[in-house]
């Protein structure tokens, strides 16, 4: 496995220049991220080796790296879902790429329901912790020691001092958010009335179907990961409605200037 990821680093390297403080993971609808960046270099996931290829409308599987807030960053316009078909191992594949490539935080976003009865659509989500329920897990299988333990420590999943750092820039802005729980689905089925009232009965206040995998590799790996969600809809009694992949990609649209603008004085305010 280590040798894979070293051959994909050596790839990019020798196809980028100047090492990424931060990664970000751009989740559905939320790719105009990259619009706001100086971009250096843009590779697409087609043409790197080991890569998995991304499949989904609203995900355009590219790896772009540039300038965000006056530092060096990767974005990855495109995520890879569980659903797709993809192990657990290809969907933090490029986490661990990241990782080695020098990022110091890791930053992702995502598309999700709401589950708490206070939140609206277009609310942003810091989140402050995870369930899984995803019945599997990414350190499944043999663990590689160069990159992490065992028996990862999960008592600190998003960093403290980034929630801080977003809440306070937040605030600054007067931009709407919350900070809550998101668990994590398989999907790709939206829930049914009943399994949304079960995810908020077990204290969740967002569900989704990403994010966890890729913050369980990074904890793996020591590398600080902070997470933000748009509610795109609310899985909340009396409030459910029909809803497609187009209506999340349009929810999520309408927030992401903020999501943007939050993520880029982040990175320019921390001590990256
Ligand atoms: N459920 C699961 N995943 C989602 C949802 C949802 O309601 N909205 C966006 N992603």
């Amino acid at each position: 496995m280590l040798e894979k990821i070293k051959e994909t680093v050596d790839y990019i390297r020798q196809r980028t220049d100047g090492e990424p403080v931060a990664g970000i993971v751009l989740g559905t609808g939320l790719g105009g991220l990259v619009n706001e960046m100086e971009i250096k270099n843009t590779l697409h996931y087609s043409d790197i080796p080991n890569f998995p290829v991304s499949t989904v409308k609203g995900h355009k599987g590219q790896l772009i790296f540039g300038m965000l807030g006056g530092k060096n960053v990767v974005a990855m316009q495109g995520r890879f879902h569980y659903y797709e078909g993809y192990s657990m191992q290809e969907v933090t594949f490029p986490i661990k790429v990241m990782k080695l490539l020098g990022i110091r935080l890791l930053m992702l976003s995502n598309a999700a329901g709401g589950v708490n009865p206070d939140y609206n659509i277009g609310d942003m989500m810091i989140i402050r912790d995870h369930i899984n329920l995803m019945g599997n897990n990414p350190l499944i299988g043999k663990n590689d020691t160069s990159l992490g333990p065992r028996f990862p420590d999960m008592s600190e999943p998003y960093d403290k001092k980034m929630i801080r750092l977003a809440a306070k820039i937040a605030r600054h802005h007067g931009m709407k958010f919350q900070v809550g729980v998101y668990a994590a689905v398989t999907g790709p089925t939206f829930e049914t009335p009943s399994e949304y009232k079960y995810i908020r009965i077990i204290g969740a206040d967002a569900v989704g179907m990403s994010t966890v995998p890729e913050a369980i590799a990074a904890r793996h790996m020591d590398l600080p990961c902070f997470a933000v969600s748009v509610i795109s809809d609310l899985g909340v009694e009396g409030k459910i409605v029909e809803i497609t992949h187009e209506d999340v990609i349009d929810a999520a649209g309408l927030v992401e200037p903020n999501m943007t603008r939050l993520i880029r004085e982040m990175i320019e305010t921390s001590d990256l």
